[in-house]
C-alpha cells in the first residue's frame, strides 16, 4: 500500500514538474531567440564558412551564424568544417600542418555536404574564397549570436576560442560544444558562462531521464539541444558514410523516435533551453521542424528559410 502511494506520488510529481519545470528549476535566460540560423553561413548560397557568406546571411536577416573551427600550425583559430582540405580546396593537407597565410583558397565549385551531388559555384574573386579567422567574424558581427562547433578535441583550440569569446565580450551571444562529450565538458570547464550544446552522450541521457520520469528533477547545464531529422542523417554524405550498417541505421532511427517528442521540446523550452534542427533545406522540412516544436532551424539556404518564415507568421 505504502509502495503504491510512493510510486503514485512520484509519478504525479514527475508529471506536474514535467509540465511546469520552473516550479523546481530557475528558467535559463538565454539572451537571444533565433528561428533563422545560417549553417556555415549558408553553404548553398555562398562559399561556406567565409566572411562573404556571413556578411550575406546577416544582410538577409539571419539571426544566428553556425560555424566550425580548427587551429592552424601557427595557432590561429580558423573557420572551416573539415580538418583536411581536400574537399574544400582540392589540396590534400591538414589545416594543423599549415600556417594561416599558406591556407589555399576554397575551390570555385564547392560540394555542399547536406545536398549530395550539388555544388555551390560562385565568383572567381579570390577574396570571396579565403578562409576566415574566428577573430574577424567576432569583430564584424559583435551582436549576432554565433554557434561554434569545436571540431577537434584539442585543449589549445578550446582555450583559444574561449579567450576570443571573452576578449570580444560575447559569452552570452555564443553557443559552443560538439557531439563528443569530452570536448563539450572541456568547453564547459573552460567557461561555464557560454551557452552549451548537449553532446551525444547527454542526449542519450536526456532520453533515459525522460522515459524514467526523472528528467524534471535533474538540473541541466546545457542551453541548446541541436538535433536532426532522421531523413537528414540518411541523406547525408561527407563525414558519415552514406552506406549504413543495418545496426547503425537502427540505432539512429531508435534514438530519433525516442527523442523527437514535442512534449520533450515543450519541457525544455519551459526551462529556457532552445531546440534547433539541422540541416534543413526544404520548405516541407522547415514546416515539420517548427510543427514539432523547434525554436530554430539551421539551413544552407538562408534566403529560402527567410521566405518561409515570412509566409508563415508565427506567434
Ligand atoms: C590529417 O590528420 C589525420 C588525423 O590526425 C591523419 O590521419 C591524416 O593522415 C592527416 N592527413 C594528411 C594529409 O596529413
Ligand atoms: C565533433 O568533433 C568530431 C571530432 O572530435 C568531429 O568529427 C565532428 O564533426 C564534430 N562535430 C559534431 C557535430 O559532431
Amino acid at each position: 500500500m505504502l509502495l503504491y502511494t510512493l510510486i503514485g506520488g512520484y509519478m504525479l510529481t514527475s508529471v506536474i514538474l514535467f509540465k511546469y519545470p520552473t516550479l523546481l528549476h530557475k528558467k535559463k535566460r538565454v539572451k537571444f531567440l533565433c528561428q533563422h540560423i545560417s549553417h556555415r553561413g549558408g553553404a548553398g548560397e555562398s562559399y561556406e564558412n567565409t566572411m562573404c557568406a556571413f556578411r550575406r546571411a546577416v544582410a538577409i536577416g539571419t539571426q544566428m551564424l553556425e560555424l566550425d573551427c580548427h587551429l592552424t600550425r601557427d595557432g590561429e583559430v580558423v573557420v572551416s568544417h573539415d580538418q583536411n582540405l581536400l574537399r574544400s580546396t582540392g589540396v590534400d593537407k591538414n589545416i594543423s600542418d599549415l600556417d594561416y597565410k599558406d591556407l589555399p583558397l576554397l575551390k570555385q565549385r564547392l560540394p555542399i555536404d547536406f545536398e549530395p551531388d550539388v555544388e555551390y559555384v560562385g565568383s572567381a574573386r579570390e577574396e570571396d574564397r579565403r578562409f576566415a579567422l574566428l577573430r574577424d567574424v567576432f569583430e564584424a558581427f559583435p551582436t549576432i549570436p554565433i554557434n561554434i562547433d569545436i571540431k577537434i578535441n584539442d585543449d589549445q583550440l578550446i582555450s583559444k576560442v574561449s579567450d576570443l569569446i571573452k576578449q570580444y565580450n560575447r559569452e552570452e551571444y555564443t553557443v559552443w560544444g560538439n557531439f563528443s562529450d569530452e570536448v563539450t565538458q572541456k568547453c564547459y570547464k573552460s567557461n561555464p558562462n557560454v551557452n552549451l550544446l548537449f553532446s551525444m552522450q547527454r542526449v542519450t541521457m536526456l532520453i533515459f531521464l525522460m522515459y524514467t520520469g526523472l528528467l524534471p528533477f535533474v538540473p541541466l547545464k546545457e542551453t541548446h539541444l541541436e538535433i536532426f531529422l532522421p531523413s537528414i542523417y540518411l541523406r547525408r554524405k561527407g563525414g558519415i558514410s552514406p552506406i549504413f550498417l543495418p545496426l547503425e541505421k537502427f540505432v539512429v532511427r531508435t534514438i530519433n523516435v525516442l527523442l523527437i517528442r514535442p512534449c520533450l521540446f515543450n519541457h525544455l523550452r519551459a526551462r529556457g533551453i532552445h531546440v534547433y534542427f539541422w540541416v534543413l533545406n526544404k520548405d516541407e522540412e522547415f514546416k515539420k521542424a517548427f510543427d514539432l516544436g523547434a525554436t530554430g532551424v539551421m539551413t544552407d539556404y538562408p534566403t529560402k528559410l527567410k521566405l518561409f518564415l515570412k509566409n508563415q507568421p508565427m506567434e
